[in-house]
């Protein structure tokens, strides 16, 4: 791998706890020379990713084991390239839960950098949720408790301090899917037509190692999609309905999904579950760490239709030739369909405004050559908001900006939009959410509900931003639980 800025980042590291305010060259880097088209899209077979079997289970709790180790995996044809991968795969393997069952899942840090994992989109304690300076150390394990209280495509990946956006390119990511009884009791396309596509873009040198380049410290841009792993797959699919759970695990790009056939996307879920009824759109903006569970119905194609699942031009995305591609679907064969979309999914509970007791206001921006929130950079110090246990509070994020968008993640609470820019939001994204798009010259509100206890995240989920330096912290209540209270221990482990 080619590193850009690691003495820069040790340097971080080691100012960790006090605010570090360090000038950003932020130059346009140039690409390096690229091995592109050495795979041409459609061309590899789809697949989804393993999933984990617990090591152990009982009446109430389910226990894994992940290994965070080098790998040498096969991504494009000849060479194979290194990864930092969760059990030396890419993506990480599967955890697929059910929902109030718990989960404990042993992380061992077989690799040469410091690591930090978070479960994006639970609710989990400060102790487990993966805190930036919460490291595991090489040769160190840390067992993370997860209550799974509620169904949602969830994902987890790297956290560490200033180091997220390389450690998460290299390999560290995987999906996390929780259900519940309501969800599986509805007629939705189940199993084999249940599907994960989890999107990342990467760049590849000629001998297929994987070039990480921040560009200045502004983003990550590859030339290459890889859905699952795979670059550009082509996936074989029945004349019927699939239910595809898409989460955008890319450091820095933005897609717009939309069908080469010009129908729609019926959206189901967002983020944080389902939604109250599904949405047909024609196309759909997926942030970094956004997350839409999806049905495409193949049913209105005849066998032998080539359907491609294309990515719309946004602005600040860098272009190559194929990145207006994500896969394609080949209609092979004919079956008959028995699942259904049920116009009524959920009953997701829309908090009014009139329920919130106060209004706080962030604005992202560039600063002084570094990503800022309200001029503020990263101190674990500091705490920039403190809502009372139960509190609903509206929150306004402000991107005055045309030079870059922002992905706002809150750590903890699930909230939903009020409005962008004063108008409603995209129908699609009426749903309980964690992560928000701020595009250009774009103000969003929203409205959530801060319980319980404790010290949390929020940041900019472009990880070279969240890395320098727009990422601070909120604080529910007071004397919670401190985020350093169980900290990694050396190996051995004992058994789980
Ligand atoms: Cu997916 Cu704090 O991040
Ligand atoms: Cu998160
Ligand atoms: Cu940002």
């Amino acid at each position: 791998m080619k590193r850009i800025s690691r003495r820069e980042a040790m340097k971080i590291v080691a100012l960790a706890g006090g605010s570090i305010l360090l000038p950003v060259g932020l130059q346009y880097r140039g690409y390096a020379q690229i091995a592109n088209g050495t795979v041409a899209p459609f061309t590899l077979p789809f697949r989804t990713p393993t999933v984990l079997n617990p090591v152990r289970k009982d009446s109430t709790t389910d226990y894994y084991q992940i290994r965070m180790q080098k790998a040498q995996v096969q991504i494009l044809p000849g060479r194979t390239t290194e990864v930092w991968a969760y059990n030396g795969i890419f993506p990480g393997p599967i955890i697929k839960q059910r929902a109030n069952r718990k989960s404990i899942v042993r992380f061992i840090n077989n690799l040469d950098e410091n690591t930090s994992v978070h479960l994006h989109g639970m609710a989990s304690l400060p102790q487990y949720d993966g805190y930036a300076l919460d490291f595991i150390p090489p040769g160190y394990y840390k067992d993370y408790v997860y209550p799974n209280s509620f169904a949602a495509n969830l994902w987890y990946h790297d956290h560490g301090l200033a180091q997220t956006a390389q450690n998460v390119y290299m390999g560290l990511a995987g999906m996390y899917i929780v259900q519940d009884d309501e969800e599986l009791a509805l007629p939705l396309p189940k199993d084999n037509y249940d599907i994960p596509v989890m999107i990342q873009d990467r760049q590849f040198a000629s001998d297929n190692s994987l070039i990480f380049d921040n560009q200045g410290q502004t983003s990550v841009m590859g030339d290459t999609i890889l859905v699952n792993g795979v670059a550009w797959p082509r996936m074989e699919v029945a004349n019927r309905k699939y239910r595809f759970r898409v989460l955008n695990a890319s450091s820095s790009r933005a897609y717009r999904l939309a069908l080469s056939t010009g129908d729609a996307l019926t959206v189901i879920g967002t983020d944080a579950g389902l939604m109250s009824a599904p949405v047909n759109t024609q196309d759909l903006r997926l942030v970094s760490g956004e997350r839409y569970d999806i049905i495409i119905d193949f049913s209105r194609y005849p066998v032998g239709t080539q359907v491609e699942l294309q990515n719309l031009p946004l602005p600040n995305n860098t272009s190559f030739a194929n990145t207006d591609k994500i896969m394609r679907f080949d209609v092979v064969r004919s079956q008959t369909d028995n699942s259904v979309v049920p116009s009524t999914l959920r009953n997701v509970e829309f908090i009014p405004e009139s329920a919130a007791v106060r209004t706080r206001d962030f604005l992202f921006e560039l600063r002084n050559q570094m990503w800022m929130i309200n001029g503020n950079g990263w101190d674990a110090n500091r705490i920039d908001a403190n809502p009372q246990p139960g509190d609903v509070e509206i929150w306004t994020f402000r991107n005055e900006s045309s030079g870059a968008f922002h992905p706002v993640h809150l750590h903890l609470i699930k909230s939903q939009i009020l409005d962008r820019n004063g108008q409603a939001p995209f129908p699609y994204e009426r749903g309980n959410k964690d992560v928000f798009y701020l595009g250009e010259n774009e103000t969003i509100r929203l409205i959530g509900r801060f319980t319980p206890s404790g010290k949390f995240m929020y940041h900019c989920h472009n990880m070279v931003h969240e890395d320098r330096d727009m990422m601070s912290q909120f604080e529910i209540g007071q004397n919670g639980i401190n985020p350093m209270s169980a900290l990694a221990r050396p190996l051995p482990p004992p058994p789980l």
